[in-house]
């Protein structure tokens, strides 16, 4: 048998076996909805839409997304990144190609991104490929990055352990000090973007009473199939 965790009160034990719970900031979505009628047949035609209404209500944080990813075996991970560019066929996001999420790509391109936006109770679900852009495309994006941005790129090995802050500051200086004088800071190799190819995309608007709209794309004989799902 499991033993009780220290901070559970004898005599609560059946009252409740949690330091906390959330039973009280349960809320009704009544203000809005989604229906059929609303939705572009194009899903990155709606997921531009949607972020455009974002943009207008000044959403905060609008382009931070949840990107989990998985080892081949398919043992999961998840974090937050950067939506930095939608073109015509992908969501692109930046990041160390040394990093968990980049090993776990290039041994397993499948990936999903989602995205909740608080103000509007909306949450968006994209799935899909992944594969890393060109050099050129991430040259283009890193050059446009501040000078501090691009020296961090340098100093910081992601996910590597470190002994202290003070090695990172450390990396930070020496690089700043390498780049002396040279207009360009240049790309770092193991820098750059991956683009997610959708397959599938997920409109979720929250709504009243539980009763959630939900809308999914889906690629079928290379068209997208709008489908509504249950909540
Ligand atoms: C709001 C927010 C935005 C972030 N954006 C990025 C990003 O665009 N790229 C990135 O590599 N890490 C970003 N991070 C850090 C990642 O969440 C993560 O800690 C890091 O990429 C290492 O992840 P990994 O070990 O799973 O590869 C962000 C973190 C937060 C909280």
């Amino acid at each position: 048998m499991l033993s009780q965790p220290p901070w559970v009160v004898k005599g609560e034990e059946t009252a409740s076996k949690s330091r906390m719970n959330f039973n009280d900031l349960s809320k009704d979505y009544a203000e809005k909805n989604l229906r059929r009628r609303d939705l572009n047949v194009d899903p990155y035609l709606q997921l531009l839409q949607w972020f455009d209404e974002a943009k207008a209500v000044n959403v905060a944080e609008l382009n931070t997304m949840s990107l989990a990813t998985a080892t081949a075996t398919g043992k999961p991970s998840c974090r937050l990144v950067l939506l930095k560019q939608i073109d015509e066929r992908s969501l692109i996001f930046y990041t160390n190609y040394e990093s968990r999420k980049s090993k776990e790509l290039t041994e397993n391109p499948f990936a999903m991104i989602t995205i909740f936006w608080h103000e509007q109770v909306r949450q968006i679900c994209v799935e899909g490929t992944v594969e890393k852009i060109s050099e050129e495309e991430s040259q283009a994006y890193f050059s446009i990055r501040s000078r501090a941005s691009q020296i961090g790129a340098w100093a910081s090995r992601q996910d590597k352990a470190i002994p202290s802050r003070e090695v990172l500051e450390a990396e930070f200086t020496k690089f700043e000090k390498q780049f002396e004088g040279q207009q360009e800071v240049p790309l770092p190799s193991f820098w750059g973007g991956f683009r997610l190819i959708p397959n599938r995309f997920e409109f979720w608007q929250g709504g009243g009473n539980r009763l959630h709209d939900r809308f999914h794309y889906i690629l079928q004989n290379d068209k997208w199939v709008i489908e509504r799902l249950s909540p």
